[in-house]
């Protein structure tokens, strides 16, 4: 299917790896430019390198912290009038909620709500004026099934879907979608290390640990990024102009819901 975002300018934030890599590589593959961006500027490069090579679309490296103003506007001097915003970012490490003093719970707010809305306020009045604009906030399956230990990552983002999905229907009318997509347990190195942390606290072997996860998964795998990333690519898609304010699971029929 032709997504009908050739030429388009994408943002894709935390996209050297895992889901925003993901992301990164199918909207690149549907003919959008794609600005990557990652801490680390040795996987950074290596990524954009991979895409760039694979899709050959202009791939850009922005090498920046992006809950930072500085990174944040490293990002929009890369892509001043971006089309597509994929919001992403390290998630919390697990930790018991008794644990999480003052500073850890605003650090928590900042990485996964305040960040992706400060992106937000910055890009969607030209994204109307455009009367083209998508945006993705990567969000997790913790939303909707609070996972103990990830509170603050259920939290926040459960802050971020709320804040959100009024903006998305003031903008609907200029043709700017505003998804979530929540990602269940995929392959990237965050999950695995959620299995070492769990194998430290069970006593049992992390391959046991991922065994048992994926077991109980009614898919019986784990996602892969490439998965995620053509499905956000489709909600980036001219196709999906229609579809704005929804929360996207993507767990293998994880969370036990008709709904
Ligand atoms: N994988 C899952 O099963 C799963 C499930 C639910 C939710 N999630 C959430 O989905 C998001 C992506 O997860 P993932 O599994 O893809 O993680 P990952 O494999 O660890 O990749 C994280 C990516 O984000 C970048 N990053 C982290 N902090 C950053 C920052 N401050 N500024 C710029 N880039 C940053 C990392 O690069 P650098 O470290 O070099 O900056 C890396 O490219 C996370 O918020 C995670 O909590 C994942």
């Amino acid at each position: 299917m032709d997504l009908g975002i050739r030429g388009r300018k994408a943002i894709v934030c935390a996209s050297s790896q895992g889901l925003g890599k993901g992301c990164a590589q199918a909207l690149a593959e549907a003919g959008a430019s794609v600005v990557v961006n990652g801490r680390n500027r040795d996987a950074l490069e290596a990524a954009a390198h991979e895409i760039r090579r694979s899709s050959g679309v202009e791939v850009t490296a922005v090498c920046a912290d992006v809950s930072t103003q500085q990174g944040q506007d490293a990002l929009l001097e890369a892509c001043p009038a971006p089309d597509i915003l994929v919001n992403n970012n390290g998630g919390p490490a697990f930790r018991d909620f008794r644990e999480l003093d003052r500073q850890a719970l605003l650090d928590g707010l900042t990485t996964n709500m305040v960040t992706p809305i400060e992106l937000i306020q910055r890009v969607i009045d030209g994204m109307a004026a455009r009367r083209f604009g998508r945006i993705v906030n990567i969000t997790s399956v913790s939303v909707k099934m609070p996972l103990a230990g990830l509170d603050l990552s259920s939290g926040a983002r459960a802050g971020l879907t709320a804040f959100v999905a009024g903006i998305a229907r003031s903008v609907a009318d200029k043709n700017v979608t505003i998804n979530n997509l929540l990602p269940g347990s995929f392959e990237t190195a965050r999950l695995s290390s959620a299995f070492r942390a769990a194998a430290k606290r069970s006593g049992l072997t992390e391959a046991e640990i991922a065994e048992r996860s994926r077991k109980a998964i009614p898919a019986r795998r784990f996602g892969t990024p490439a998965e995620f990333g053509h499905t956000c690519a489709f909600l980036c898609s001219v196709h999906a102009g229609y579809l704005t304010s929804q929360n996207i699971l993507l767990d293998g029929g994880d969370y036990p819901s008709a709904f």
